[in-house]
């Protein structure tokens, strides 16, 4: 199996104050290789199709189904890509990314390996939502403007931003904010009932099948007489960071909270590439847990 990522120059102190500061990773030589020869065979794929496997966001994906027009040692590559993906731990829930794309790796590159990894792993675990690449734009996603502190609460587990097309200025700059740090604000505001505080704490608790993102971001920033206090204490503690083109995170969504600053211009379509995901941990938690739902 290949090893997915390997750790790359230190950018932290430009980027984070709190200790520890999250790690900065890149791909390993091994990825890098097997990302060349993709980028190479690009030409002779099929082109990614958009797939409808449900009703709501959570609910179509880009795939691409190529067993049978890649090389053999490409289609070696990508199962231990996408199996490498399937095991990802990460002790903090929270890995920062540099230089995912180059002269050779580029939009198209990272656009063919997330649906190829997608189907990959649909087509291992049988579960069609183990993996979604949603497209930004089919279903909302490209709102103008700022994306506060939020969960997406998708049913997978991790996310991953991979940023393509952003401006130049450092204007647009991602938001994280530990769930943890969000957690204790809601504890120490009195002006949040507890009722509220026990909904916000049951929603990110467990992995679901439904999707909690309308509700949960309605109780952070909705009209309630404590969202100006909550999101106040959040824009204190949030980490700011402003990442350029090949730079990304990847997220435990129920462990950290995400969002981002006002850009300069529009927010275009291939602003990012995003790949939703669990792991063997978090797919066996969400099904044990749809078991006990029934
Ligand atoms: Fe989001």
């Amino acid at each position: 199996m290949h090893t997915l990522f390997t750790p790359t120059r230190d950018l932290r102190s430009r980027v984070f104050p709190p200790s520890p500061p999250p790690r900065w990773f890149t791909w390993s030589t091994r990825a890098r290789e097997a990302l060349y020869l993709l980028s190479d065979e690009i030409p002779s794929l099929p082109k990614p199709t958009l797939e409808y496997f449900g009703p709501a966001e959570y609910g179509y994906s880009i795939g691409c189904e190529v067993r049978d027009s890649i090389s053999a040692q490409l289609r070696q590559h990508i199962d231990s890509i996408a199996m490498a993906f399937h095991r990802i731990r990460t002790e903090t829930g929270l890995l920062l990314f540099d230089n995912l794309m180059d002269q050779c790796i580029d939009g198209n590159t990272i656009r063919s390996l997330f649906a190829l990894v997608r189907s990959t792993l649909v087509a291992k675990t049988g579960d069609s939502m183990v993996a979604i690449y949603a497209p930004l734009g089919a279903v909302g996603g490209t709102a103008q403007g700022d994306f506060p502190l939020h969960a997406d609460l998708y049913p997978p587990a991790y996310l991953l931003n991979v940023f393509d097309h952003v401006p130049s200025d450092g204007s647009g700059a991602s938001l994280l904010l530990p769930m943890e740090a969000l957690l204790r604000m809601v504890d120490t505001l009195p002006s949040i009932p507890i009722k509220v505080n026990q909904r916000l704490r049951e929603l990110v608790a467990r992995p679901s099948e439904v999707d909690h993102y309308e509700e949960f971001y309605d109780l952070l920033h909705g009209e309630h007489p404590w969202t100006a206090a909550l999101e106040g204490a959040m824009a204190d503690q949030a980490l700011r960071v402003a990442l350029s083109r090949g730079q990304g995170y990847l997220v435990h969504d129920r462990h950290w909270l995400h969002g981002r600053e006002r850009p300069r211009g529009r927010v275009r379509k291939d602003r990012l590439h995003r790949l939703i995901f669990d792991t063997e941990r978090t797919l066996k938690a969400r099904r044990i847990e749809a078991r006990h739902a029934r």
